[in-house]
């Protein structure tokens, strides 16, 4: 179980970052956000590679924050590369589902390590997967015809591959079908200098979550 006042801490900072980029006073919280974290960590105890556990699956604390940027942003149109068990997907589904509105489109190209084994996004509740795509592949080849596909999108998540080509590759892609006002998110954003060179090419500010002692979230909005 997590301890409910882990969970109110890490809300609160969610919530102060989420002001932060969005502006917004409050962010209202379901209580089914609690039961999904409790069914993420009892996955993620339960699972018997811990190597794997490390290098590949985000954390069931402090990815809450993904919940509150989308429960105040109220997205429509949601795209996100890179899966694995699922948890990040997770906490997107929940606030479209707790915002009544919204899709979200995740492409993933799983790990040969795991792909017989586990598929990707196996945790993700059964009861979420109504607003969800999944598209199995590699971004580079998906993620463009998806986004013309869709024309304008809300929120882009990147958590697939963390080197330098690559992520300022996704970001270069993505960004002129982010809508006025809507977010580019990344994880992982300590791996290289792609997200701060992005930055400057399309001279925006950016905000940067700490997630752990050493990794963080990066967002910047399109405005
Ligand atoms: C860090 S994990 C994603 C963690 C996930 N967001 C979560 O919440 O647990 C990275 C995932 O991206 C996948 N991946 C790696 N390269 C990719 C690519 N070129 N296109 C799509 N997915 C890729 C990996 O196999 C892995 O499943």
């Amino acid at each position: 179980m997590i301890r409910p006042v882990i969970q109110l801490l890490m809300l609160k900072r969610a919530t102060r970052f989420t002001k932060k980029c969005l502006g917004t006073e409050e962010v209202n919280i379901t209580s089914d956000l609690l039961v999904l974290q409790n069914h993420l960590k009892r996955l993620i105890d339960s699972f018997p590679d811990k190597g794997f556990r490390r290098d590949y699956w985000l954390s069931p604390y402090p990815e809450v924050i993904l919940y509150t940027l989308l429960r105040t942003l109220r997205p429509r149109t949601v795209v996100e590369t890179g899966v694995s068990g699922g948890i990040s997907s997770s906490y997107m589904l929940q606030a479209l589902k707790d915002n009544g509105c919204g899709m979200l489109y995740s492409i993933d190209l799983p790990s040969s390590r795991y792909r017989y084994r586990y598929k990707s996004g196996w945790m993700v509740p059964e009861h979420l997967r109504n607003r969800w795509s999944l598209i199995i592949g590699d971004s580079k080849k998906e993620l463009k015809p998806l986004l013309i596909n869709l024309r304008e999108i809300d929120a882009f998540f990147h958590d697939s591959l963390h080197t330098y080509e690559h992520m300022l590759w996704e970001y270069k892609t993505v960004w002129p079908f982010i809508r006025w006002g809507g977010l580019l998110i990344s994880d992982d954003i300590q791996s290289n200098r792609a997200f701060h060179h992005f930055s400057k090419i399309i001279n925006r500010k950016t905000y940067s979550y700490r997630k752990g002692p050493f990794t963080y979230l990066g967002v910047i909005r399109k405005s």
